[in-house]
This record gives C-alpha cells, structure tokens and sequence, in this order.
C-alpha cells in the first residue's frame, strides 16, 4: 500500500461559501440629495437595510440563507449546523474525516449523494444516510464511525477498487480515490473486475484514461454546473454508463475548450493532464517538488493559480479558491504558463550591429538574433540604452522621447515607469496598451462620474434578474468571469441579453441576441433610452438626487424612436422596446461591455449611452447592477491606475491641473510638464512628423498592436533611438537599439488590479534565465543613468510610495496583501474589507452627481464600398492572448490554434468559392494578408472577423487607424475590406 501524500484531499475540504462576499447593502436613499464631492464608496457595506431579493428567480445554491442553527448530536456530543450545512461539512468543521468520492466541498459543486462512500448512521433510520447531502434535523443523533457504517463505506470502495487499474502503475497512485481506500484499509477486491474502456489520447494537454473512471459525476458537474460549458456528460445504462464528450467523440475532437475543470474535479486520475503521465499517457511518472500561489498573467478576471514547478519548470497549474475565480481557470491560466521557458526568451542584453540598418520591413528570427544583435554585459547595455535617449533630450528637447508602459507589469513597475518618463524623460508622453482597448470607456466614465473604475465586480451578475452583454464575447475575453454570468442564467434564472454582430456562445444563454448592425451601437441604445423616457420608466427620485442633465437628454432623445431607429440598427421596434422595459423594470440590471463598444470612432459615444442607460434607471450602486467594462489585460486596471497614460498622474490626477501638478512636483522633487503628452497612435504620427526621435518600449508590441502596422512600422524604424525591455525579441525589438531582458509574470513579486478594482499581489515561482532580469531594477538603472536619484529596495518599497500618492490605495499595505492574498479598492479602513460596489451614495464629482451625456449617431469612419464590400473587424480567439508573443510560445495553446485564421459565414465562402481550410487573401486600403479561413455561422454575412494574435497574417496591417475624438482609440472593430480566393498560395504578409 502506497503511503503517498494526499493530493486532492485537504486542498478539497476547504468549506467555502462566497469568498469574496458580495455587500449586504441597501438601495440609494432616493430622492435624497448627495452631500457634495460625497464619498462614491459608502454604503455597499455601510447601507442599513438589507437589499430586497429578487422575486422569480432560483436560489443560487451559494447565495447565503437565512441564518438558523440546529442543534444535533454527532458522535454523542452536541453540535449545532449551520444554514444548510451537511453532516459531512459539520463533521469536517469539527475535525471528523468522512470518506467522499462524488463530493468536492468547494465552491460550485453541490453535493450529488451517488457513491455511498459518505454514509452515516442515524439513529432511529431504517437505512444509512449519505452525509454530504443529509442535512440533519433537530435532536438527529448522528454516529459516524459505527461497524455498520464503516462495513458500508469499506464495501463501497471495495467494488471499485476492483475495476481499477493496477495502483503502482495507474494512472495517479496519490490520487484521491486511494487516500480515502487507505483510509478505509481497502487495497484489494474480492470481485471480479468489469470490463473497461481503452484511453483517449486525442487532447494535447489531457489524457482520459475512464479504466480509472468510478462514475462520481465530478466532471459532468465541474462542465455543466461549474464552468457551463455542457460538454461532458454520462451516457448509456447500467454497468456500461460512461463518461462522453458531446455524442461520445474523442475529446481532442469534440467541443472542450479545455478549461480544465473536470481534470481538477477528478478523484481518480480518469481525467489527468497529459504533463503529468509517462509517454503512453497511462502511469503517473510527474509529482511537483513545490507549489506557488500566484496570478494568471494573461486576461483581467485575475485568476489565483497554484503553479506546480519540478525541477525548476512550472509543469502544471490549478486553480485557487481566489476572490475573483473560485478555483476556475480557463484554458490559457491552465495550460498557457510554458512560455516563461521557452528557448526564444532573451537571456542576455542585446545590442544592434553597427553595420546592419533599420529596415521597416525587416524581419528577425527570434531564434536567432545575431544576425542584427550581439550580446553586450548589463552595464555597457544599460549605458547604451540611456547614453542615447539622454542625447535625444539633450539634442531634441524632452518633448522628443516617449515611453510606452506595459498592463502586463506590475503595479510597481507602471507606476516607475510613468515616473521615469516624466522626471527622466521630462514630459508627459507616455501611454499604454488602454488606449487600444477601453480608453474611450474610461474617458465616457470619467467625464459622466469622475471615476474610470467598474461600479460593481462581474460576479455581481449572481444578483442581476437582467444582464446586457454588449460588444463583448466573455467566454473568448474573460472566460472565467463568462463562467458567473453563466452560472446567474442557469441558476437563478437572470435574463441574459447579448448585443452584438456576430453571435457568440454565451447567446446559447442568452434570453435574446440582439444583432444589431455593425456600428450601429448608438442608435439602438439611444432606442432603448427614447422608450424609457417616453413610457416613463426611469427613475425620478434617482435621477433628481444623483445625476445632472436629464432634462436634456430628454430633450435629444425625442427623435431616436425605435421605429426610426429600427433600420439603422437592424433590431425590429418591439425587440427595442421589449429590451428596454426589461432593463429599466428589473429589480436590478447590470451592464457589461467590451472592446466592440470601445473600439470604435463613436466609442465614448457608445459608453455615454450605456452610462445614461445606467443613471435613468438607476440601475448602479445597488447589488446586481452597474457599469462594468470588463477590462483586457491582466493589470490594465493597475496600469492606468499608476498613471501610465499622457493626460494625469496616478489615481487619474491631471497633469494639466496647477494644484495637482504642484503636489506631483513637490513629492517627486522636481520640476513637471504641465502639458498633457501624446497617446500611442499621435506618438506614432509625431516619430513621423520628425518630432519623435527616442523611445523606451516595455513589454508593449507596437509593430503588431497599432491600428496601422505598416505606418507604426516605418516609424519604429524612422527612430534614432530605441530601447526596448521584453521576454522576446518582438516585431518592435527588431527594430531596437538595445533590447534588455526581462523578467516573465511567474518570476516576479508585485501587485495587479484586475477588472473588480482587486488588488492582488504576485509571487515569484522560478527564477528568470540566463541573465535576464527583474523589469522594475532595469527601470531604475536607466533612471538613475538619466540622473534619477533613485535607489528602491524592491517592489515593496516601491508599493509605499505609490500608496502616498494614490488615495484609491488608502488602507492598502503591501504587508496587508500579502497576508490577505486580495483588497478591493475603495477601502475605508486598515481592518475592514474593500468596498465591491461603489457609487451608492453619490459620486466623487465636484456635485456628487453623474453627469448624463447624450449622444448622436456617428457613422464608423470607412464604410463598405464597391471595392471594398465587406465589414473587418478584429478580435481574440480563446487559445491566444493579444499580440501572441506568449500563447504562441506555450505549447498546448498554439497547439490548439496553431495557424493564421479568419471567419465568415459559410454563404460568404460559398459566394467567394471558398472550402473551409482555403486559404484567401484579405485587403483594406491599408494593406493585405494571406490567411486559412474558417466557415462559422456566427458571423453575419457581410462580415469577416480575425483574431490579431497571428504575426504572418497580422489584423492590424488592415484595420483603420481613425481615432475616437476623445478617447483616441483606434476603430479596430470596423473597415471596409474585401476578401478573395487564393487557393495554393503559400500564406504571407504583404
Ligand atoms: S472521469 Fe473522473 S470525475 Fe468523471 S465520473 Fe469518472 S471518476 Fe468521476
Ligand atoms: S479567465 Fe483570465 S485570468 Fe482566469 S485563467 Fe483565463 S486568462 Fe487567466
Ligand atoms: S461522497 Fe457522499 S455519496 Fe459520494
């Protein structure tokens, strides 16, 4: 018998309920007037009276009860259970361990009662009790460890040890199944074993192995409760009933999009990831030395991650019972984390070959970079590196060199290396990767409330009756936080409203799908918002209490009916109004929105309309409503939040004010520009226009991520000189003077503000290779060359300035992180937890009221023409991560996605000759791509969707560069192209 460690068991039985504890809070004091510049963060647990539940939806089997106890006898002594709490969770609680096969306490996984290895004897009953559903009654004497129950469990385990596979040499020797049969002393069977299934190797990161499979249930429910995916299920009868994938296909061919949940959910090793089995998939041969908790680097849900590293080399990741994921993970957090040792990671300072030019054209093979770089020491490197943006200030002016910041750093490292920018560098000019994404969100939210922030977390969609979905695609984006919203349809019956073009997997949830045409997004919201007016179904005392503006709103929105608005956007008149009513009538409705609102020339138009949409109904500052952009990269919130971006200082605090500036000058002991600096694409324009003429890029991907490559390109190449700090030699290091190497998301300590406004910190889980090093020390060495008296000790040291000046970090410590794991901002004091929902009592404006902005209906920039019939627009797939210097590195994500790909409708391939597989070449005005193309009925005819991860066919040589007058985000989501057939033409960019 194996004496090996538990592997499921202890980290299985943490009793959870809602970890992150969604505010008992009250709705506004209607009518009331907020006190002026009022707190926008009192209430969601301040607020006295307890928010009204819902009528006509389920119970969400994790939403707290009504608190009662029973008092009971366990084992002969009095003990009492709490709302709902079973037998086995009270045992747990009080330290008695009861075998468990089909129960998983954790969080999502409700008690399913079908193994029997649980039961109880109950005093008075007929028959024994399955513990881990039974919940017990008043005076029930309970006896957990009598002959007749342990005879029963020791049965239970006998018959399946009998169809198991040979332990020494199964599939997982330390898997849950065995610690609980050594619990029971139970290592043979008696019974003949049945016949068993062969394995399904078809998955590059899972084997299945259903030998080992003892039909718990545990990953139907971990796929059809938990992440909703609806994948897996149990088919056929009696002793031949089987774990399947949709109709009983391999699983590399079904439609798993490998998240992972039912491997983590496994109690057997049946379902195992591939990296922990010998070559033929069968015998456990991989048991981790340690395990580190840390974050998932890709997208803004912030996933904790427990990283499992043998031999220096993370080999596995699971998921954390953290705040913002509950254990979840999708398949990038699980299986995305391999890049951090792959061979193409830069290990040394690189320098530019004296003889070799810069070409806008040129291409390098990170494999091998020598034939541009030679490897130089850290010193001469860092030397090089600011010997030459200090001649460019000297020579040019400060206004000459710019900066662009990275929402994959840390807190830490945007926040110095804003400060390097304008105390190094000496102006404003630096930005990141925002605004490209939701700059005009955060632009609509700060003019209306003063605050770019979400007003609520995306769990809060669990209290939502309705839900809009606009212009996002969660389930490719944010897969985990799709997982909630998911979980609030099927649970507790909220109405799930998608708006968007192209349909996407959530409508399969969704109560209506609302595919409105292309760019037609102000039309149709102005639509919802002339019903609300019209039939009166806004919310008067709100509206006078909190906001400013209706009266003109009324007065705009006059001539938006739905039946004008009808053919603009697409939507028929009664599905607009219906929507509406339903939005404004519901005890609570949130809004969540993505880059198809942002991206766009009328984006901040968009996101003023979701805002008014918001502030009419009153539909904010309560639980199940708000605003939440759901937020691309992993820190983009913390990026902006430290100040990478041309117009303020940390915490959104204008460069253009004197007060602030005076206050930044005086803590930073220098003088400051008062001028606001230039954004990505006008820094672009200005390298042009012969006004830029040095940059520092970290960890940003300008010559794959601007909305015109070609033209950022030629730029990037135009610089006299270019520094820039990445994990690879990227499409912008090519065209680098120096490139320094950094330090990937697992080897570094820092803290992350995800899309919730949660501060979470991460730790270090291998080391960097070679010589490659931490991103704020190499911040710091080129602040100091540029004359910076700078001398921090670590990202710690760092967090405490940072905190100095930013008051949305009030009562947030970095001692407090890292012995809390997570704090949500606002926080209103050291000892109470974060405030998730914000806005109950106000606004933090100068009136503390919002203020609502009407919006006109603005044409996108390029519209369909004869040459160009049909609509691009860009976005991600599930298996890759923004420009795709990291999935394309890790194995199993470009495993699954390897190749360059576009979408149509299959009538658009048919109208242009195409198969499925062809490949086609695709124009703008701006330049063309031969790519595969992929029939999906989702997309509307019309239309061509493609990803922008993929190098060889890269989205952006074709996408407009027309920015949104305020928020100066590109229009990704919209141009003309045209697409035709290229059979047998090897693909390429041109
Ligand atoms: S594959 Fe694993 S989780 Fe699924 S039913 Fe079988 S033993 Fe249970
Ligand atoms: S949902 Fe986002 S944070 Fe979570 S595992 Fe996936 S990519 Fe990572
Ligand atoms: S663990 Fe209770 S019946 Fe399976």
């Amino acid at each position: 018998m194996s004496n090996a460690p538990e592997q499921h068991g202890d980290k299985t039985e943490k009793s959870e309920i809602r970890a992150d504890g969604l505010q008992d809070a009250g709705g506004p004091a209607q009518g009331s007037k907020p006190e002026a510049g009022g707190s926008y963060s009192q209430g969601a647990k301040a607020g006295g009276q307890a928010a009204p539940e819902p009528s006509g939806l389920h119970d969400l089997t994790e939403r707290p009860t009504a608190p009662a106890t029973i008092a009971f006898e366990l084992d002969g002594q009095q003990v009492e259970a709490g709302p709902g709490e079973t037998i086995w969770a009270v045992a747990k609680r009080l330290g008695t361990h009861i075998p468990h096969l089909c129960h998983k306490p954790e969080p999502g996984y409700r008690p399913d009662g079908n193994c029997r290895a649980c039961m109880v004897e109950i005093e008075g009953e007929r028959v024994l009790a399955a513990s881990c559903k039974r919940t017990p009654g008043v005076g029930m004497k309970v006896k957990t460890a009598t002959e007749r129950a342990t005879k029963a469990r020791a049965m239970v385990l006998e018959l399946l040890v009998a169809d198991q596979p040979e332990r020494e040499t199964s599939h997982d020797p330390t898997s849950h199944f065995w610690v609980q049969a050594d619990f029971l002393d139970v290592s043979e069977s008696r019974f003949p074993a049945a016949e068993r299934w062969t394995g399904d190797f078809t998955h590059p990161a899972m084997s299945v192995n259903l030998d080992a499979c003892i039909q718990c249930n545990l990953c139907v429910r971990a796929c059809r409760e938990v992440q909703v995916n609806d994948v897996i299920g149990m088919a056929y009868r009696s002793a031949g009933t089987k774990v399947v994938f949709d109709f009983d296909d391999p699983m590399g061919g079904s439609t798993c999009v490998a998240c992972g949940e039912c491997v983590q959910a496994c109690p057997t090793g049946a379902l195992m990831p591939s990296a922990y089995l010998d070559a033929e998939h069968n015998t456990r041969t991989v048991y981790p030395d340690r395990e580190v908790t840390s974050l998932c680097p890709y997208c803004g849900v912030g996933c904790q991650v427990s990283y499992k590293v043998k031999d220096e080399k993370i080999v596995y990741a699971e998921g954390v019972n953290g705040p913002a994921n509950h254990n979840r993970l999708c398949v990038k957090g699980r299986f995305g984390f391999d890049y951090v040792h792959h061979p193409h990671r830069l290990t040394a300072p690189l320098i530019r070959l004296d003889n070799v030019k810069k070409d806008a054209n040129d291409q390098v093979d990170p494999a091998n970079p020598w034939t541009h770089f030679r490897e130089a020491t850290w010193e001469e490197a860092l030397d090089r590196a600011a010997g030459g943006l200090k001649t460019v200030r000297d020579t040019h002016g400060p206004k000459a060199l710019a900066g662009f910041g990275s929402a994959k750093g840390s807190n830490e490292e945007a926040y110095l290396f804003q400060k390097l920018v304008r105390l190094g560098f000496g102006s404003n000019n630096v930005d990141h990767c925002t605004r490209l994404c939701h700059a005009s969100s955060v632009a609509a939210l700060m003019e209306g409330l003063n605050s770019g922030a979400v007003s609520a977390p995306f769990s809060a969609a669990l209290d939502a009756e309705v839900i809009i979905v606009i212009g996002a695609n969660p389930t490719v984006n944010h897969p985990v936080a799709a997982t909630f919203l998911k979980n609030a349809v099927k649970q507790r019956g909220a109405k799930l409203i998608v708006m968007d073009p192209r349909r996407q997997v959530l409508s399969r949830h969704a109560y209506k799908h609302l595919a409105f045409k292309p760019g037609s997004d102000v039309a149709m919201l102005n639509a919802m918002l002339n019903v609300i007016i019209e039939e009166r179904l806004y919310d008067e005392q709100y509206i006078a209490g909190y906001t400013e503006n209706f009266e003109l709103l009324k007065e705009k929105i006059v001539e938006f009916t739905p039946e004008k608005m009808a053919s603009v956007c697409g939507i028929d008149a009664e599905t607009l109004r219906e929507v509406a009513r339903l939005y404004a009538r519901a005890k609570s409705s949130i809004i969540f929105w993505g880059m198809g609102i942002s991206q766009h020339v009328h984006g901040t138009d968009n996101s003023r309309c979701l805002i008014a949409l918001a502030l009419v109904t009153g539909q904010i500052g309560r639980p199940g409503t708000g605003l939440h952009p759901l937020r691309g990269q992993n820190n983009v919130q913390g990026a902006s939040d430290a100040g990478l971006i041309p117009m303020v200082y940390p915490d959104y605090q204008s460069v253009e004010k004197a007060a602030v500036r005076e206050m930044f000058e005086e803590f930073w002991g220098q003088k400051l520009d008062p001028q606001r600096g230039l954004t990505v694409v006008e820094i672009m324009r200005a390298i042009h226009a012969g006004e830029i003429k040095g940059m520092f890029v970290e960890g940003e991907n300008p010559a794959m991520s601007d909305p015109d490559l070609n033209h950022a390109r030629h730029a990037l190449a135009m610089l006299d000189h270019l520094v820039v700090q990445d994990l690879f030699l990227t499409e912008t290091a090519f065209h680098a003077d120096v490139v320094l190497p950094a330090s990937a998301f697992a080897e570094k300590a820092g803290t992350f503000t995800n899309t919730d406004r949660r501060v979470q910190i991460s730790q270090p889980v291998v080391s960097p290779p070679g010589d490659a090093r931490q991103d704020w020390w190499i911040i710091q060495e080129l602040g100091k060359r540029l004359g910076l008296p700078w001398n921090y000790g670590g990202p710690a040291d760092i967090f405490r300035e940072m905190a100095m000046v930013m008051p949305s970090f009030n009562n947030i410590t970095w001692e407090r992180l890292e012995r809390e794991g997570a704090v949500t901002y606002p926080v209103d004091a050291p000892d109470k937890p974060g405030n998730e929902i914000i806005f109950y009592a106000g606004f933090p404006t100068e009136s503390g009221r919002a203020k609502i902005v009407p919006a006109a209906v603005v044409p996108p920039d390029e519209l369909p023409d004869d040459d160009y019939p049909m609509v691009l627009s860009t976005g991600r797939v599930l298996e890759h991560w923004h420009t795709g210097s990291m999935t394309r590195r890790a194995g199993v994500l470009d495993a699954l996605e390897p190749e360059a790909v576009a979408f149509m409708a299959p009538k658009e391939l048919y109208r242009l000759g195409l198969e499925p597989g062809d490949t086609m070449k695709l124009e703008t005005r701006r330049g063309a791509v031969h790519l595969k193309v992929r029939s999906d009925r989702d997309v509307p005819v019309g239309m061509i969707f493609m990803p922008f991860c993929y190098a060889e066919a890269a989205a952006n040589l074709l996408t407009n560069p027309a920015l949104d007058p305020m928020g100066k985000i590109p229009e990704f989501k919209f141009c003309a192209a045209r697409a035709t057939a290229v059979h047998a033409t090897p693909m390429a960019a041109e």
